[in-house]
């Protein structure tokens, strides 16, 4: 089983996007898949067609210890969802003792699956420090229509304080390149530097961007679902098995 985390500070960089279609790609591919959504902005839930408004019971319920993640899990043909709702805030966890591992001892001893995968918000707030000590990996998108390396330190620095106080196990395991222009000079630019800086690092599939990657959460859809014939079902599909290969274990 490997339990990824989808994670970069940076908001609207393609975390939900990537983390939905990886998700519909893995299963489309024989696998079988959790996705928790541990956003309060619970974007990964509403694009699968859920609305939050509508659920008693979220992943929060499940932080708090009130219910079991069994009992809150939607089955969505077989894929399976930790759904978010607004209410989940960091500020509530912070007082607790162990907050970063509250994911982790509530899914303890999960089994069944292929992947979890988790869609992070946009902070290195507790919410995302509690899906890095659970997960064994990191995939990090990056928009490659600007130069973001102010903001990835961040985010390197996270991992590298998680790794020696919470999770010893987790590594980056790629970046994903999202929303690529290959008529802008930026976007080629940046696809050059973060090789420079991060060798080995980046995908060799970048996501293009693609406009049915934007319109398909409005229609609840997975962009497979949606339009299988997209340059964004392509693309999701070939990154999904270039990560199939990069199976470390
Ligand atoms: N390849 C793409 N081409 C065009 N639009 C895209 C692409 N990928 C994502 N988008 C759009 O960009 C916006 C931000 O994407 P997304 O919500 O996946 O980012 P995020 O990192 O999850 O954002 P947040 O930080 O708020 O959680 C969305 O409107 C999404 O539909
Ligand atoms: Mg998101």
């Amino acid at each position: 089983m490997r339990i990824i985390a989808i994670s970069n500070n940076k908001g609207g960089v393609g975390k939900t996007t990537s983390t939905v279609n990886i998700a519909a790609a893995l299963q489309i591919l024989g696998k079988k898949v959790l996705v928790i959504d541990i956003d309060h902005q619970a974007q990964s839930t509403y694009h699968f067609g859920y609305n939050p408004n509508n659920l008693t019971y979220s992943v929060y319920n499940v932080l708090k210890g009130e219910i079991a993640y069994k009992d809150v899990i939607i089955d969505r043909d077989g894929l399976h969802i930790l759904p978010s709702k607004n209410e989940l805030k960091d500020i509530e966890f912070i007082p607790l003792p162990a907050k970063e591992f509250l994911l982790k001892e509530a899914l303890e001893g999960i089994s069944g699956y292929d992947f979890i995968l988790i869609d992070c918000p946009p902070s290195l707030g507790i919410l995302t420090l509690n899906a890095l000590t659970f997960a064994h990996e990191i995939l990090v998108p990056l928009q490659v229509q600007f130069l973001p390396f102010h903001g990835m330190y961040n985010l390197f620095e996270a991992v590298q304080m998680v790794k020696r106080r919470l999770n010893k196990e987790v590594e980056i395991t790629g970046i994903i390149g999202t929303m690529f222009n290959p008529k802008k000079q930026i976007n080629v630019e940046v696809i050059e530097e973060t090789k420079k800086r991060l060798p080995g690092k980046l995908f060799e599939t970048l996501i293009r961007e693609n406009v049915l990657l934007q319109e398909a959460p409005s229609w609840g859809k997975t962009i497979f679902e949606y339009k299988p014939n997209s340059n964004g079902a392509v693309d999701y599909m070939n990154l999904t098995k270039e990560i199939l290969e990069k199976d470390v274990n």
